[in-house]
């Protein structure tokens, strides 16, 4: 029996987080999502889901003092982010950072590790995405190190070239919680895919961001902002999104492969992006989503998933639209590090198998008699 996209298919199995389990919802490592969103940080989550336990405050102390340190960017590949043209995108440049950080600090090298090697690009991607684009835009060289000690405060500040908002920082941080992990997602089964074959971490990561890239999976909280502030206003918005799905047009941001009655951190986004909207005194945003968001249940019955309202957090936050798929990255690398991990534990070659559907056999015809 086939299944297209292998919906429906249990591939394997995980002790990292539940996806829409009945009764039990979306968890990391026993956590319910509502509870790591309301109380726990980035930090927190990327130890939880890497190490299997949340840290005591001494161990959360010793880990961020840890990725603090690894922030900076060797020579290479600042040479390298400055001679990547303008006009890549920024999932390129973490997929080519990644690249060449395999090869400049290679894994098994120096002791490194699926962690350490988790650790350096979660400490670094901010540096990284920071580097390029204020190279590229703003003709600077900046130093990639910080007085900020998270993760969601550091990119923040590298970008600005200002000490984060705290309330900005903070709601990033809230959206890294909520982008780390998400079982067997399509980036999270390409890293298992490849780390199936004994391959390193480095190739694992950058497969994982390549994949991450496309609209029907990461790239969709860039691609939910362009049709976002495409319209002026909610009845515009109402307007265009009739036709759009009178032609059949896929609306981003809409409908899950797992999720079919709602994504349970879609809320708690909406709340982030509607509190930083009315910080700016800017509801113009959040006004078009949630229109969009009210024809798309009244005309599909179809919710919004966590990429939606990311899209209005991000741009309340001052990230350009660019980086909104880099930033899930940054969160996500803690929770494909963990599968990889745990696929080494227990691994077996993953090598599925397809329904043939060509030509018959037929006989092999000489070039010169081909006619
Ligand atoms: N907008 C409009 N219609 C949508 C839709 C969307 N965002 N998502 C699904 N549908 C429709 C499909 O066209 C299909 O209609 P049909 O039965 O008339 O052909 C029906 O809903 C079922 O969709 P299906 O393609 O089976 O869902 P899937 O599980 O394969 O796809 C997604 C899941 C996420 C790929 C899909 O919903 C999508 O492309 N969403 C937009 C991209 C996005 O937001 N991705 C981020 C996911 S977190």
């Amino acid at each position: 029996m086939t299944s297209s996209g292998l919906n429906g298919i249990t591939a394997g199995s995980s002790g990292i987080s539940t996806v829409g389990q009945e009764g039990v919802g979306l968890t990391y490592r026993g956590y319910s999502i509502t509870d790591l969103a309301a109380d726990s940080t980035f930090e927190e989550v990327a130890y939880l889901l890497i190490y299997g336990k949340l840290p005591s405050q001494q161990q959360l102390d010793a880990y961020k003092k840890k990725l603090s340190g690894m922030r900076a960017l060797p020579d290479a590949l600042k040479n390298l982010l400055e001679a990547l043209p303008a006009s890549t995108h920024p999932m390129d440049v973490l997929r080519t950072g990644t690249s060449l950080l395999g090869t400049l600090e290679s894994e098994g090298e120096g002791g490194r590790t699926a962690v350490s090697v988790g650790d350096r690009l979660t400490a670094s991607f901010g540096s990284m995405l920071a580097y390029w684009y204020r190279f590229h835009s703003r003709n600077e060289r900046i130093e990639t190190e910080s007085d900020e000690d998270t993760v969601a405060g550091h990119f923040l500040s590298l970008m600005s070239g200002k000490p984060a908002d705290p309330l900005k920082r903070d709601a990033l941080d809230t959206t890294l919680v909520l982008y780390a992990e998400h079982e067997f997602n399509a980036s999270t089964f390409a890293a298992r895919v490849i780390t199936s074959t004994l391959s390193d971490t480095y190739s694992a990561i950058a497969g994982a961001i390549g994949a991450l890239r496309g609209p029907l999976h990461g790239g969709a909280n860039e691609a939910a902002m362009e049709l976002v502030s495409s319209f002026d206003s909610p009845r515009d918005a109402e307007k265009s999104l009739m036709h759009m799905l009178a032609a059949r047009r896929l609306v981003m941001g809409f409908g899950h492969r797992v999720y079919k009655n709602g994504d349970p951190r879609s809320p708690i986004v909406k709340e982030l992006a509607k509190r930083l909207s009315e910080s700016a005194g800017n509801m113009s945003y959040f006004d078009i989503s949630e229109r969009l968001e009210e024809v798309m249940m009244r005309e599909k019955g179809m919710f919004p998933n966590l990429d939606f309202y990311a899209a209005t957090a991000y741009h309340m936050c001052g990230i350009p639209t660019a980086m909104f798929t880099p930033v899930f990255v940054i969160a996500r690398t803690s929770g494909w590090i963990a599968h990889v991990i745990e696929q080494r534990g227990d691994n077996k070659l993953i090598r599925p198998l397809s329904d043939y559907t060509g030509p018959e056999p037929r006989a092999y015809v000489l070039v010169a008699e081909r006619g």
